[in-house]
């Protein structure tokens, strides 16, 4: 294990104030997983030139893809980017889908400012214990956390399923006080990854569940709602894809008008990974296959790299509403 180090002298945020403005403003705070450099550079670069506060997610994959150690340095990097890009942004470093109070300690004592908790798969009493747990933890040291109730899964499921998939306003009352959580994620009919609908000739994607959203909206007005599954899956990539010898068919996403109308409510948080996992690849498969002897992996990340950042820039502008608003 190595030295134990506090957010707050890596220049990072946590989520309560940025949270707060975005209820009562009416959009939502952009929350970007990275893996590498290039997805980091993208998204500081974007956030930086669009003036948007930004979580920099860092899921249990990414923390052992990237080394632990290697990420906070790289975290301190990205505060200092923006800075010298004359941006001085919010930027909470965050633990998506934590599945451990282990593992949330462990990345509190890195650096992390913004913690999940993942209790999601468990029956309701034992997430509200291990979600509780993390939260008289993490508070000692100002990290916020964000809970889950409800599991995202595919809206084919049958009514039984459904009932027990989505989340049950009638919970989430009693799971916020309970916990002391700072945010919460519910499942309104996202779901992670590029193929969250399966869709039958003709049909179009079927829209969120709204009225679940409004349902535990009343239960706890004004708290911080979080939508994770939540990228448009962009076609024009899953198109570039195909045609450079990839094989997507029948990736579908979130419309971007849904996301717009959740971000105008009390969900104040939209997580999104998948869209850049598309524009990384359809930019390498396309310039690889427009130049087979380029070896220099400046050049084709380089190029995925810019694409990132165009696509960050737009969902911060005309999707979440998070532009201008660091
Ligand atoms: O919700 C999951 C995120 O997209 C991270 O995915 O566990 O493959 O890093 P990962
Ligand atoms: P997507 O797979 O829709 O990008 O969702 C990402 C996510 O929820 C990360 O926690
Ligand atoms: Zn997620």
């Amino acid at each position: 294990m190595s030295e134990t180090v506090s957010y707050k002298d890596l220049g990072l945020v946590n989520s309560r104030e940025i949270f707060r403005k975005a209820v009562v403003g009416g959009y939502a705070i952009p929350a970007y997983n990275f893996n590498n450099l290039e997805q980091l550079q993208a998204i500081i670069t974007a956030c930086a030139e669009t003036r948007s506060p930004v979580i920099l997610q860092i899921s249990k994959g990414a923390r052992s893809y990237a080394n632990e150690t290697m990420l906070r340095y790289m975290a301190t990097g990205a505060v200092q980017m923006a800075k010298e890009m004359g941006a001085d942004i919010p930027i909470v470093l965050h633990l998506d889908h934590g599945d451990s109070f282990e593992l949330c300690k462990s990345c509190i004592e890195s650096g992390f400012s913004s913690v999940m908790i993942d209790g999601s798969h468990l029956p309701y009493d034992e997430n509200v214990a291990l979600t509780r747990k993390v939260v008289e933890y993490a508070h000692q040291y100002d990290v916020t956390v964000e809970g889950e109730l409800g599991v995202l899964a595919g809206i084919e499921d049958d009514v039984v399923a459904e009932k027990s998939t989505y989340t049950q306003p009638d919970e989430v009352e009693d799971f916020v006080k309970k916990t002391g959580v700072d945010s919460l994620a519910i499942s309104i009919g996202t779901s992670h990854g590029a193929y969250k609908f399966k869709l039958k000739e003709g049909e179009s994607v079927p829209p969120l569940r709204f009225d679940i959203l409004e349902e535990c909206e009343k239960r706890i007005p004004g708290f911080p709602i979080v939508l994770h599954g939540a990228s448009s899956v962009v076609q024009a990539y899953v198109a570039l894809i195909n045609q450079y010898g990839g094989k997507m068919d029948g990736a579908v996403g979130v419309p971007e008008d849904q996301l717009r109308r959740a971000a105008a409510s009390s969900v104040c948080k939209i997580n999104i990974d998948s869209d850049g996992r598309l524009a990384v690849t359809a930019k390498i498969r396309e310039y690889l296959a427009n130049d087979p002897g380029e070896f220099d992996p400046r050049k084709y990340l380089g190029a995925a790299r810019k694409e990132l950042i165009s696509l960050i820039k737009h969902k911060n502008v005309a999707v979440l509403g998070s532009a201008g608003k660091a």
